[in-house]
């Protein structure tokens, strides 16, 4: 069964179970080549939404990166405005990579985070959603990269055409860059209405001061930046004041690029971890992150469509409070 939303409505352990069932032979293959439909029996399941504080907008809390995992530049494709996901038949690498944002959509996920600075990201993602049908039901968050007014302005147009999106929902100044410049922009087409939220974004900890000086002295709606489980600096100061001002908070790097997998890699996961839901180390990582209240998204990245499953269902279920929270960064820093 599905909730109004056309979200799958079974407690965590179970709604995975039948996706397990339903597409048991997929998985066993390590492909969903064939839809995964999510039964007709499932009962009442909360997906974790959290509100942009500055609108009520609720959204959902495990999102999609697509960096490195969208950008296929390595692969001879032609890159921003090719329409690589034209092709026909899709090369595999493409086909996979729609069966990522379909199965991400289908689980009830929504925020999906790109840059320009991704090579095909943004031309995959919006290509793919509107082949599928879900462009207007996406909840595009992209970011401006570039040195002065005018190419990012440029820049931005360019996106909003590969995202197909347009009112964007989240403009991002990428890294600080040119940021002054750019925030005048972000404003001005706040106002008229072609972005719906503004903010910054960062992925270093050494940043961190300078994107906190940044928040306080202009008027963002939202700010991206790391936290994992090995990396919680940004609950020191930031995350205080992004509930003293009301901001929205997306966490990128959710798993160190993928190195807080490295580390588990044959250590099986505690057996205390059920107690919250955590049914893989993936959602280990991501509910730790959720379990902090000022957090409103994560947004792990996957170019593998059994993991975005797996890291969809990190909304499902309970979280781990602050106690728990402890014993797991303790076991984490134990390894
Ligand atoms: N300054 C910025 O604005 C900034 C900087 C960095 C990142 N970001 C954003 O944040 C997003 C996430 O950060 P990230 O891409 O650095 O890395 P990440 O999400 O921390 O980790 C991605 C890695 O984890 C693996 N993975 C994902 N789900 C898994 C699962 N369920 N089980 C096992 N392995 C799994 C992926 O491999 P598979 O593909 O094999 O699943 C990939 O190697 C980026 O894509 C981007 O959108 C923004």
């Amino acid at each position: 069964m599905t909730d109004d939303n056309g979200f799958p409505t079974a407690p965590a352990r179970r709604w995975a179970m039948k996706i397990l069932g339903a597409a048991g032979a997929g998985f066993a293959g390590g492909l969903f080549s064939a839809p995964v439909t999510l039964g007709a029996d499932w009962e009442p399941v909360d997906l974790l939404q959290r509100p942009i504080p500055v609108s009520g907008e609720k959204v959902p809390a495990v999102g999609l990166g697509t960096a490195r995992t969208f950008s296929l530049d390595g692969l001879s494709m032609s890159g921003r405005r090719g329409s690589v996901a034209a092709a026909d038949p899709l090369p595999e690498t493409l086909s996979e990579l729609r069966n990522v944002l379909r199965l991400f959509h289908a689980h009830g996920g929504r925020v999906v985070d790109s840059s320009p600075m991704y090579g095909t990201a943004e031309e995959l993602v919006g290509d793919f959603a509107r082949e599928l049908g879900i462009e207007n039901e996406l909840f595009m968050s992209t970011k401006v990269w570039a040195d002065g007014r005018e190419p990012g302005i440029a820049q931005m147009t360019e996106s909003m055409e590969l995202l197909h999106s347009k009112p964007l929902d989240v403009m991002l100044i990428h890294n600080l860059r040119d940021w002054r410049t750019h925030y005048r922009t972000l404003r001005r087409w706040q106002e008229e209405g072609h972005i719906r939220y503004i903010g910054i974004s960062h992925s270093r900890t050494g940043a961190h001061d300078e994107v906190e000086r940044v928040l306080k002295a202009e008027r963002f709606d939202i700010f991206q930046i790391n936290y994992n489980i090995l990396d919680t600096n940004a609950d020191k100061r930031l995350f205080p004041l992004a509930r003293d001002k009301g901001l929205a908070v997306e966490i990128n790097e959710p798993f160190a690029s993928g190195d807080l997998f490295r580390r588990v890699k044959g250590i099986e996961l505690p057996a205390w971890a059920t107690d919250f839901d955590a049914d893989t180390w993936a959602q280990f990582f991501l509910k730790f992150i959720l379990g902090h209240p000022a957090v409103t998204c994560a947004l792990p990245a996957t170019g593998d469509p059994e993991h975005v499953v797996d890291n969809t269902l990190a909304m499902a279920g309970g979280l781990p409070d602050a106690g728990q929270r402890r014993r797991m960064v303790d076991t984490m820093l134990a390894l």
